[in-house]
């Protein structure tokens, strides 16, 4: 899949991007993952501080691009993005030093405040945690991230990074930044699949040339806790993959690249990698029938809610609707 979205800087971004969170983390899981995954084609890696694996995307990049030499640095795309308990100032910019280190690249292509929260270090290495088992949030920062953005642009102005973006916003977030910023996010990354089609979200970005990507694109394998559903389970969507001879994941990544955006397939079989990225066009008919799946549904998979001890969604959570 060579298909590629522009980001409002006019840097070319691939439609499909590899995910790298193992949630597995055993050693040398990711550096296989990504291996095949760069074999495969993807030339788009999302990856995090967080994820604790940069070391090994940075070895699968540096044997892949020894091995290929027709492929060069340029002609990948490599984010990562800053955890909470680093955005002040001089942590933002310690902490896309240490990932470039990491990935051994001297810039990435994008950075993003994975998270809206600013939380307390404890040390440069983890956050601090609370006597609730909960991080211990920097209320002012959290709530104007100000400073935390003048960093991001700093390291995008220094070069580090080609272009600086935001994860997890909310509308009213976003609005903030919009008023805050001199360089605009340019990249908004999110939960999004059939049972979160976040369409008010998703318009909201598009409306303001800030490109939404696509996490969790499969539905994580998870159930909605009342109901029991899976997006892997659903019989629609399962009935027009197979119709069509697919994948529901290839279904899946199709609805969302049609929709416009990035999509960020994770996977650790190699089977499913390649497959995922063999991607398809959804015909109409098709298209429509997982709008359908996904009219009035808004559940979220992915709420860290009882981690960070901080609502990032608020607004859903007035109306019940999340986890
Ligand atoms: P695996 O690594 O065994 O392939 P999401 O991106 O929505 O969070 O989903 C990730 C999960 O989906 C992973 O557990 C991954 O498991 C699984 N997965 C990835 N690709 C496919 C696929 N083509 N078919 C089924 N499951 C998949």
């Amino acid at each position: 899949n060579g298909k590629t979205f522009t980001l409002n800087n006019g840097v070319k971004i691939p439609a499909v991007g590899f995910g790298t969170f193992a949630s597995e983390g055993s050693k040398g899981e990711t550096y296989n993952a990504v291996t095949t995954a760069l074999r495969t084609g993807y030339r788009h890696l999302d990856c995090a501080w967080f994820y604790q694996n940069e070391d090994e995307v940075g070895d699968a990049i540096r044997d892949f691009l020894k091995e290929n030499t027709s492929v060069k640095r340029e002609d990948l795309f490599v984010t990562t993005k800053v955890w909470n308990h680093l955005h002040r100032y001089d942590d933002v910019l310690w902490s896309v030093n240490d990932s470039l280190k990491r990935l051994q690249l001297d810039y990435v292509d994008l950075f993003l405040v994975h998270w809206p929260i600013a939380a307390e270090k404890d040390g440069q290495e983890k956050p601090k945690i609370g006597p609730d088992g909960k991080y211990v949030i920097l209320k002012d920062l959290t709530e104007n991230p100000e400073e935390t953005w003048r960093a991001m642009e700093k390291l995008q102005a220094d070069g580090k990074a080609k272009a600086i973006g935001v994860s997890n916003w909310t509308i009213p977030k976003l609005e903030q930044l919009a008023k805050i910023a001199k360089v605009q996010p340019a990249v908004n990354q999110i939960e999004i699949h059939p049972f979160l089609p976040n369409d008010e979200l998703v318009k909201y970005c598009f409306d303001h040339n800030i490109l939404p990507q696509a996490y969790s694109p499969l539905g994580s394998q998870n159930q909605v806790p009342t109901t029991g559903e899976r997006v892997s389970e659903n019989k629609t969507l399962n009935d027009i993959a197979e119709k069509g001879g697919n994948t529901l994941a290839q279904v899946l990544i199709a609805w969302g690249i049609r929709r416009g955006y990035v999509v960020l397939p994770k996977s650790s079989n190699p089977k499913r990698i390649e497959s995922n990225f063999n991607s398809i066009e959804l015909t109409d008919e098709d298209f429509e029938a997982v709008n359908s799946v996904a009219k009035d549904r808004h559940f979220r998979f992915v709420n860290m809610k009882d981690t960070f001890g901080y609502d990032v969604w608020p607004e859903e959570t007035a109306k019940n609707l999340s986890a």
